[in-house]
């Protein structure tokens, strides 16, 4: 009985759906016919064209050595692999033993070649980076060519960067020995899409939670790592140069998942691998850039810095926008003074806070709160200035209401004269005083507390009682606390909240950047 219903319900609905084919392709036809053409040919260019364009270049790298990090998978294993054929001897530093081995193994029985080598180098633990570094170095004659090539997802700043940086400058004296020598830092095209960044607050590029910003910053200073090295080593026979891969479907994309959460990743990802078969180049054809940086003689003496697609390309090292970038003619230990996380060297609340308190607050005055200034005309305190602006300040408020007065001066005397009395009266003390006073409070900002006997000591030096000097602390420490401008606090905020990512952040990786 079910059988001889579901029967004709499957014919009607088969029909059904062939005729609403049939009429769709009977409607558009022409533009299913373009579709489908368009689409044949983007896959055909792919396969024909892009995935089998190589390095023009076939200079051969016997007698070499090459260095190259993360060489055990993707594109750094295809340059791994296409140098050790040309004759190099390549040693692959990579952070997990067992997959490193590997690759080597793999990469000696495919290309035949005896001399490639694994080298444990963890690019997140700057330790490690120190110590593949120590034995390279001791146990090495050469080194003539250098690739960072390695890319990290956790701890994008620091395995792309900061490591990398460690290591060319731990690496640059057999670099140097072996010139004429190069270093080929792999970056990206997405370096671009940086628009400035903050010197000041490094870190700020880890709260980009944009799927690529941080990635892409670390990128751009790649980019402007290359470009110094190119200056200040260029003539010594060291050349750099960037190299951007292109697209390429490597293992790069598996933390999209984690990065875009579930969802997104269903979606996305299916879209995604329908793009990498028109779209994608394969690892081979990826580290084409990178060989191609790496042995064309071509390039010996290149002023180019960055490559992409074996083509000169234009690259932003510049980052105009942001006030604070450094100039990239500074030596490049300049530049990582400023890019190093000045924070972390502050993990300590208590230095912080007194750092941040006791800052000049801000070169262009705020403007205050109805209260503030109220506050500021009363005590005539202004709470919120370096000792050395009160000073001056002091100096040209006696100076011109005692000294100079001006000659136009509305200002009646008799009224001034009120008004010091008055403010005798009321108890104020004197500039000089409150200039001590203010140097001990400043200096002691984080605890502005003195004891009995600095308090004598002060009271003694002012030529005040102790009573007038208690007072004045006590005024002090409130004005302070009231009229701290919302700027220094939400200062002391940003940098908290700040810091609290970092620390965050260190607890994904148990390394810390500093050395
Ligand atoms: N694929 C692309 O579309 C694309 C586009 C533009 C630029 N690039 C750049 O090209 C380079 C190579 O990328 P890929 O696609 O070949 O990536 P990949 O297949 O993911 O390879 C990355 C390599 O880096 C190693 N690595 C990761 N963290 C490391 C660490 N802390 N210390 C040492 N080695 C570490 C990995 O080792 P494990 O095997 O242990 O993870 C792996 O061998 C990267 O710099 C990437 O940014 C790629």
């Amino acid at each position: 009985m079910t059988d001889s219903i579901s029967v004709p319900i499957l014919t009607t609905f088969i029909n059904n759906f062939f005729t609403l084919t049939h009429q769709f392709y009977a409607n558009y036809r022409t533009s299913l016919l373009i579709f489908t053409g368009t689409a044949l040919s983007v896959w055909l260019y792919n396969r024909l064209w892009t995935n089998r364009s190589l390095c023009p270049s076939l200079a051969l790298m016997t007698g070499k050595t090459v260095v190259i990090t993360g060489g055990n998978s993707g594109i750094g294993y295809e340059t791994a692999k296409e140098l050790a054929i040309r004759g190099a001897r390549v040693i692959i530093a990579s952070r997990n033993v067992e997959r490193g081995q590997i690759a080597v193994d793999t990469l000696r029985e495919k290309t035949g070649s005896k001399q490639i080598e694994f080298m444990q180098c963890d690019l997140c633990s700057l330790d490690s980076v120190r110590k593949f570094c120590k034995t390279f170095n001791e146990n090495e004659s050469r080194l003539d060519c250098l690739i960072n090539n390695a890319d990290g997802y956790n701890s994008i700043i620091q395995a792309n960067y900061l490591g990398h940086f460690l290591l060319t400058n731990l690496l640059l004296d057999k670099l140097k020995q072996c010139k004429p020598s190069r270093i080929v830092n792999v970056s990206s095209g997405l370096h671009y899409s940086v628009k400035h960044i903050d010197w000041n607050d490094i870190f700020s590029q880890f709260k980009d939670r944009s799927l690529f910003g941080p990635y892409s910053s670390s990128k751009a200073f790649q980019i402007m790592f290359t470009k110094k090295l190119k200056d200040d080593l260029g003539k010594a026979g060291v050349n750099s140069f960037a190299t951007n891969p292109g697209w390429v479907w490597t293992s790069i994309q598996n933390p999209m998942r984690e990065a875009i959460g579930l969802l997104g990743f269903l979606i996305f990802y299916p879209l995604l691998y329908a793009a990498k078969i028109f779209f994608a180049q394969n690892s081979k054809t990826g580290a084409q850039t990178t060989i191609y940086c790496a042995v064309a003689s071509e390039l010996i003496n290149s002023n180019e810095v960055y490559f992409a697609s074996r083509v000169k390309r234009k690259a932003k090292w510049n980052f105009k926008e942001s006030k604070s970038a450094p100039n990239c003619s500074k030596p490049f230990q300049e530049v990582i003074k400023r890019i190093f996380p000045r924070q972390l060297y502050e993990l300590d609340m208590g230095r912080l806070h007194s750092s941040i308190a006791s800052q000049p607050t801000t070169s262009t005055p705020q403007p205050l709160s109805r209260n503030q200034s109220k506050m500021r005309t009363s005590s005539n305190l202004p709470t919120l200035q370096t000792s050395s602006q009160r000073r001056i300040q002091g100096q040209d408020r006696t100076s011109s209401s005692v000294k100079h007065p001006p000659a136009s001066s509305n200002v009646d005397e008799s009224s001034i004269t009120v008004r010091r009395l008055s403010s005798n009266l009321k108890g104020r003390l004197p500039d000089d005083t409150v200039n001590i006073l203010n140097d001990w409070f400043d200096s002691h900002v984080d605890h502005p507390y003195p004891t009995k006997d600095e308090k004598l000591e002060l009271a003694e030096q002012c030529g005040v009682s102790l009573q007038k000097v208690s007072t004045w602390f006590n005024n002090r420490r409130t004005r302070t606390r009231n009229t701290r401008p919302k700027q220094i606090q939400d200062d002391l905020l940003r940098q908290i909240e700040h810091l609290k990512s970092v620390v965050v952040l260190q607890q994904q990786t148990p390394y810390s950047p500093l050395f």
